[in-house]
């Protein structure tokens, strides 16, 4: 194993993007090259977080906002001190879909929600723990719903549509805005990635920028 110290990446997008099957291949990738890599997500990473990933995504049940916001903080708090804190302690690349940015896109931006607040209580549950580098996936909302009508179909796990996939077109379009929004806020560390592109192409892209980032030749 090489040792590099541990660093987190997280994969950010739309529904049906594609950021998880990119999140997989990326794992593998540093895999590969002998680093050690945690592949991890939000919500539900943790035995308590599939519970609030379950309640969170079920179509029975409709948060109230604050509510909503506090669930995937709490979820969130679980992941970093039980996962992603001791994972990194331990040299690991930790690779998470969908993290901080989620919650600023979907709670805040594409809901009129308090930026500044969540900002503050982002930075409360994570203790300041921000990605090294975001790839945001983009696509038009179209393609990623119908990829992720599709999904639904063919993964027995989720045999309807969750929660957030029912919402309107409208607000889809704003996650999105949203998402490239926060791109521009923070050049440094998000990626953006055109995500209409095929898998192998933006892996290209991903691969380039983990290279860079990790693997010493
Ligand atoms: P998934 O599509 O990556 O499985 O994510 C589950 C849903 O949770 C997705 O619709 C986005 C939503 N979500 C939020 O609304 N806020 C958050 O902070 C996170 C992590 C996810």
């Amino acid at each position: 194993m090489k040792e590099v110290s541990g660093d987190l990446i997280s994969f950010e997008g739309i529904e049906g993007c594609g950021k998880s099957t990119q999140a997989k291949l990326a794992a593998a990738f540093l895999d590969e090259q002998d680093l050690k890599v945690l592949l991890s997500r939000e919500p539900g990473a943790t035995a308590m977080g599939r519970e609030l990933r379950r309640l969170l995504l079920s179509p029975d049940f409709a948060p109230e906002t604050m509510t909503e916001l506090l669930l995937y903080l709490a979820d969130r708090r679980e992941h970093v001190r039980k996962i992603i804190q001791p994972h990194l302690e331990q040299g690991f690349l930790v690779l998470v879909d969908r993290y901080i940015d989620s919650t600023w896109v979907y709670q805040g931006y594409a809901r009129d929600g308090d930026l500044d607040l969540i900002d503050r209580m982002n930075e409360l549950v994570t203790g300041g723990l921000c990605p090294r580098r975001t790839f945001l996936l983009d696509c038009p909302p179209e393609i990623g719903l119908q990829r992720a009508r599709k999904r639904n179909l063919t993964d027995g796990s989720r045999g309807c549509e969750d929660r957030f996939e029912q919402l309107d077109m409208a607000f889809h379009q704003q996650i999105r805005e949203g998402f490239l929004l926060l791109a521009r806020q923070h050049p440094e560390r998000i990626v953006v990635l055109d995500a209409t592109r095929d898998v192998e192409n933006i892996h290209r892209q991903i691969r380039e920028v983990l290279e860079a980032l990790y693997v010493v030749r």
